[in-house]
């Protein structure tokens, strides 16, 4: 039997492709519903910039499994509301949203090992009153006993589009089609990968968020939960 924690606390799992929009609705469901909230792409993304801190190898399986197991991180609460994220003791928070980062996270988390080294770490963060985690394999791999399953999607171009307007925001210089390739290349390898690939679970509740705003969306999810 797969323990995953204490399965009397209620667990929502929130998991979709890059961009659906699953970071920000998470994080206001879990505010909302008074939740514990993990972003467990956040985990992939810190191992894959200690890797590129150490100089590792993105094919060096075996080092980075060691990597995988042997990186502190740690989420904190800033003043200003926002989580931080600390990397052995670093605050790479801003390290971890680039683009780079995110594909050293997508290469790494196609390793068995990896997924298995970030497993019970994941699982560790269903703690009372309940726990909100957004990814890609939430539902399927990770908790799949949750109570509450949702499916984010969104189009690729408008997925690009919201990634543009943040990053151009930060003030970061990049064109709208060089993300929108980026984009579907990491779909390509996150949906096509032997292990934990990106899919919906069969219970799940799929919610294209296309043309929606935020509010709508953070709407329908606490639903499923409410209902
Ligand atoms: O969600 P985010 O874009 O931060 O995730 C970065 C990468 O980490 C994804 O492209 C995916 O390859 C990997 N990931 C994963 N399983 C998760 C969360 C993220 O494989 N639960």
């Amino acid at each position: 039997m797969t323990t995953t924690g204490d399965s009397t606390i209620p667990v929502l799992t929130i998991d979709g492709p890059s961009g659906s929009g699953k970071g920000t609705i998470s994080r206001l469901v879990a505010e909302r519903l008074g939740w514990h909230y993990l972003d467990s792409g956040a985990l992939y993304r810190a191992v894959g910039v200690a890797a590129g801190w150490n100089d590792l190898d993105l094919d060096d399986a075996g080092a980075l499994v060691r990597c995988a197991f042997d990186t502190e991180i740690r989420f904190r609460e800033a003043a200003d509301g926002e989580l931080r994220v600390l990397v052995n003791g670093h605050d790479a928070t801003d390290e971890l949203r680039t683009e780079t980062a995110g594909a050293a996270a997508s290469a790494i988390a196609a390793i068995p090992e990896v997924r298995t080294a970030l497993r019970d770490r994941q699982r560790a963060f269903r703690q009372p009153p309940g726990l909100v985690t957004d990814g890609r394999d939430m539902g399927t791999v990770i908790f799949p006993d949750a109570q509450f399953k949702v499916f984010l999607t969104a189009s690729a171009e408008e997925r690009a589009e919201r990634r543009y307007k943040q990053l151009k925001e930060k003030g970061v210089s990049v064109t709208l089609a060089g993300l929108l390739r980026e984009i579907l290349a990491r779909d390509a390898r996150d949906a096509n990968r032997a292990v934990a690939p990106l899919r919906p679970a069969e219970d799940a509740v799929r919610i294209d968020t296309t043309g929606q705003p935020i509010d709508a969306v953070v709407q329908q999810v606490l639903a499923v939960v409410r209902r």
